[in-house]
Parts: C-alpha cells; structure tokens; sequence
C-alpha cells in the first residue's frame, strides 16, 4: 500500500515558547511534490488553525514568504519539500509569531534615501548590470551567512530603528541607485557614503569568504559587494 502522508516538523516560536509540532502532510496525489506553502496552508486548515505565515503572489514575486527549510532560507511558494523536513521562522530577524519575522527594520535603513526622480521623460536606457538586480524580490534571503547583519542588535531593537549595520539587500538598493543612468554624479558620492556608513568596510576583509546567496540568483557578491568596495575603497584585487 502507498503512503499518502509526508512528515513535516514546523517549529513555533508563540509567547517565548519554542515549540515543535509534527504535522503529517496529506498529499493531493501520489506522486505530489509539495511546496512548503502547501504544507502551512493544509496545516492551518486542518489542525493548528491559528498557525501564523506570510505569503502574496505565490508565484516568486512578492518575497514575503521566505521562512527557513532544515536551517537555510527559501521562498515557502517555491521550496519543495519531502518527509522529515523542517520548517521553522527565518533565523536572521527576530520573530513576531511562528513564522512571521519583523521585518520593517531593514527596509528603514532606506528612508528618506531615494532623493532621486523616477520620472525618465527622456528615456534614458540602463545598461544590464542595472536591468539584473531589479530582479531582486526582497526576499531577505541574502541576510544568511552575512558577518555584517550578525553585528545588528536583531531581538533588541524595542524602537523599531533601522538597523545599524547593511546587509546584501540594502547594498544592492545602493548599488541599483549608483548605476541609475538619472542618478547624477553628486547623489554617486552620497550613495557610496551612505554605504560605508552602514559598514560597508567589513567586506573588505570578509570578502573571500563571503557567503551570501540571494533567493532569485543574483551574484550579490560580483554584481553588488565588489563595485561597491572598488568605487568606495578603490579595492581592484577582489
Ligand atoms: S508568496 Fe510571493 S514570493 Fe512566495
């Protein structure tokens, strides 16, 4: 006889408890390959009926529903998963419920920074390195294995400030903003301050073995970290 069920673990974090349950996933067809999303979904219908996630497009768009599968982030709508899997909140930001994270500190550390138009009357074309990360998502993947976010004061933030320190996601904003084909070349040297500022320097040492991996594959390390540090510290030997 076949097995319909998979055994999935999803760990709640509910009122400082740290608790685990098993949940045991009825698939839709034998041969079904269930996404982690299918799994929450079916597991809040059916049993824990307060479980708290998020999600949006359901389709690699909106990357709001990032959580962690067996210790690593992925995309909860595109993450396939298989018996003894375990899912559980993203450990790189602190946890509001279950698997919902806090997440408004990073996108804060932006405020305010966008002086720049988005109106291109004149219709000026970017080249390609531009046109690659507006393919980012802000998924947040990217926080794992960053030593620069490791330094933010992540459950101890009660002011909702921006965090101090950068992260993958900030600088590619940065470095998106930089190669604006608008953005004039007085606002460039604002952009690269305003990198430093969020520490941009601790790549320089940490580069080699930076490991960063962005939720839609882009090259976070090549396209993002290494201009930045060549335009800031003038770094050619990365
Ligand atoms: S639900 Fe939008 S990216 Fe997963």
């Amino acid at each position: 006889m076949t097995n319909n069920f998979i055994n999935i673990k999803i760990e709640l974090k509910r009122d400082n408890i740290e608790q685990t349950t098993d949940y045991k996933y009825l698939k839709r067809s034998e041969d079904e390959r269930p996404m982690a999303l299918d799994v929450l979904l079916q597991a809040q219908e059916k049993e824990i009926d307060d479980l708290a996630f998020r999600y949006g497009c359901r389709a690699r768009n909106c990357g709001v529903c990032t959580i962690d599968v067996n210790k690593k982030p992925r995309l909860a709508c595109r993450a396939r998963v298989k018996d003894g899997d375990t899912l559980s909140s993203m450990a790189t930001l602190p946890v509001i419920k279950d698997l919902i994270v806090k997440r408004d500190m990073i996108s804060r550390q932006m405020v305010g920074y966008n002086k720049i138009s988005s109106n291109n009357d004149l219709n000026v074309e970017a080249d390609s390195s531009y046109h690659n990360l507006t393919s980012c998502i802000e998924c947040y993947a990217c926080l794992d294995g960053c030593p620069l976010h490791k330094k933010n004061n992540l459950e101890n933030n009660k002011s909702n400030a921006a965090y101090t320190y950068g992260n993958p996601f900030s600088f590619l904003k940065l470095q998106r903003l930089y190669l604006d084909p608008l953005t004039p070349k007085t606002e460039k040297k604002a952009i690269i301050e305003k990198a430093i500022s969020l520490g941009l320097e601790t790549y320089r040492s940490e580069y080699n073995h930076l490991k960063i991996k962005c939720g839609v594959g882009i090259d976070l390390k090549k396209e993002v970290i290494k201009p930045l540090l060549e335009n800031a510290f003038n770094d050619k030997e990365q």
